[in-house]
């Protein structure tokens, strides 16, 4: 069995490496506007929900030459973004906002998608999307490398009819909408079966 030291590995395996087994990743597929009002929508798999209270997820950003992301600009101007929920419906046109487009482009209008305004930050949002966080910037990490990790600060959290919540809780039941997940490279998987499974009681006889 081989075993890898990361720091001695080029960028791009240890890229490969880390994408591979870091897996399935949830999608952010995040929209933003710029300071000047141009809308912007791409999907980050660096993403993770980090803290209930308070409601945090990050996303960690890359470089396109050695300048920020649209995205991350578009933050950085406004302090404020969306991550849509990535359902397996719209997967063709997720992927469509991923390419390397200039700043001027508007993924909205290239993938066909409608836009709506969040209600409590500066961002468009995708207005069928199952599920939407409105986030504000809470704080940006410099990780050190190319990526800024950036955590938003959930604002307002907008659910579809297509996302009940489950009886008596705040489970936002998403298996009907099948969200989709990345494997690495153009690998995604999609939802499979699930399995539910009750917690050992708290206090049981210790191990041993
Ligand atoms: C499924 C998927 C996940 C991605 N995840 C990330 C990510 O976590 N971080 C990143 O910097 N780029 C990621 N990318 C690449 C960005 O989507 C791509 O660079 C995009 O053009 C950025 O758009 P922007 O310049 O409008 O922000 C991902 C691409 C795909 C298809």
């Amino acid at each position: 069995m081989p075993i890898f030291d990361p720091s001695m590995l080029p960028a791009r395996a240890r890229h490969q490496l880390l994408t591979s087994l870091v897996v399935p990743r949830p999608i952010a597929w995040v929209s933003s506007r710029s300071a000047a009002g141009q809308p912007n929508l791409a999907p980050f798999s660096f993403f993770a929900a980090l803290s209930a209270t308070p409601f945090l997820v990050g996303v960690s950003i890359g470089q396109r030459r050695g300048a920020p992301k649209d995205t991350l600009r578009n933050v950085r101007e406004t302090g404020a973004f969306c991550v849509n929920l990535a359902a397996e419906a719209r997967l063709s046109a997720l992927n469509e906002t991923s390419g390397e487009y200039p700043p001027e482009v508007d993924e909205f209008d290239r993938a066909g998608l409608p836009l709506a305004e969040a209600g409590s930050v500066a961002a468009p949002y995708v207005a069928d999307a199952p599920a939407v966080l409105e986030c504000r910037l809470f704080r940006e990490v410099d990780l050190g490398g190319e990526n800024a990790l950036v955590i938003g600060q959930v604002l307002a959290v907008r659910l579809s009819e297509a996302v009940p919540l489950v009886a008596g809780t705040h489970f936002a039941d998403t298996r009907g909408v099948r969200p989709v997940a990345r494997l690495w490279g153009d690998l995604y998987a999609l939802m499979g079966e699930t399995a539910s499974l009750t917690r050992p009681a708290p206090g049981g006889p210790a191990g041993g």
